[in-house]
């Protein structure tokens, strides 16, 4: 299974990496005046074209980030499918006269020549329905005429999971300043990428793309540019234990 790291500008090294069924991008927001925190330029145009037809891209960003990029998603020949809200447990706050940052968006984008029903797309649910769901098995009329859907619910059986994903951040543990959490990622991965597909992760930090990668039985080509990062990203990465290899030999 492919699995493998390299270090360098992501814009330079991804695209010979391709086709990828699923990209995860979580590039400096460029929101601050911090040096590591500069906007990277075009790489969402040289992503697009290492996408599968069939594949989408889910960005990590605050809301700040993706105004100041919209047109370059259009631009690129991507629509927006939707975002999910990371809710943190802490968060940081560079001014005291806002409310203290608890959340990030990851927002997914599909190419406009694709229509969204062939997307590979396997919604999540979760099996905690409880007996305060609303049992409303007609949709209210604002909602007007959608397309079928792939999920049917049943009382008391799974349900779809809410955009809004509560994950603990890894503080103490982390390797990365801005490091995700794994369970997040993973949740996004096992949504847009098919078992056995390949996600590139074009600002890898410390790889925890990596890791939900291994943890899900996804192949996984990351890019850094910091080379201590990418070591350790690398190092992290091969310690956790491949999704198969609890398989019985014959
Ligand atoms: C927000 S962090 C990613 C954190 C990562 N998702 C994690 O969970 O650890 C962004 C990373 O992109 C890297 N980076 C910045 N510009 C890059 C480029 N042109 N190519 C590849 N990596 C880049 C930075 O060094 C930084 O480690």
């Amino acid at each position: 299974m492919t699995f493998a790291l390299m270090t360098g500008d992501c814009r330079d090294l991804m695209p010979a990496h391709g086709p990828f069924d699923m990209i995860l991008a979580d590039p400096p927001y460029g929101d601050t005046s911090l040096a590591w925190d500069r906007r990277v330029d075009g790489w969402i145009s040289i992503a697009r074209h290492t996408l599968r037809p069939t594949g989408s891209m889910w960005i990590f960003g605050s809301l700040r980030s993706f105004m100041g990029t919209a047109d370059r998603f259009s631009d690129a020949g991507l629509r927006l499918a939707q975002e999910i809200v990371w809710e943190k447990q802490n968060g940081s706050s560079f001014h005291a006269d806002r409310f203290k940052r608890v959340h990030e968006l990851a927002v997914q984008f599909y190419p406009v020549a694709t229509p969204w029903r062939d997307i590979y797309n396997d919604v999540q649910t979760t099996p905690d329905a409880a007996a305060r769901t609303i049992r409303r098995k007609h949709r209210p009329p604002h909602t007007g005429h959608i397309d079928a859907s792939l999920y049917v619910s049943h009382d008391g059986g799974p349900r779809l999971m809410r955009s809004v994903i509560y994950a603990r951040n890894a503080h103490s543990r982390a390797i990365h300043p801005t490091e995700k959490p794994v369970g997040l990622l993973e949740i996004l991965i096992r949504t847009s990428c098919p078992e056995g597909g390949l996600v590139g992760d074009w600002f890898a930090g410390s790889g925890a793309a990596g890791e939900a990668c291994r943890m899900s039985g996804r192949r996984y080509f990351g890019c850094e540019i910091d080379a201590d990062m990418a070591g350790k990203a690398r190092a992290r990465i091969a310690a956790v234990l491949p999704f198969d290899c609890g398989k019985a030999t014959p």
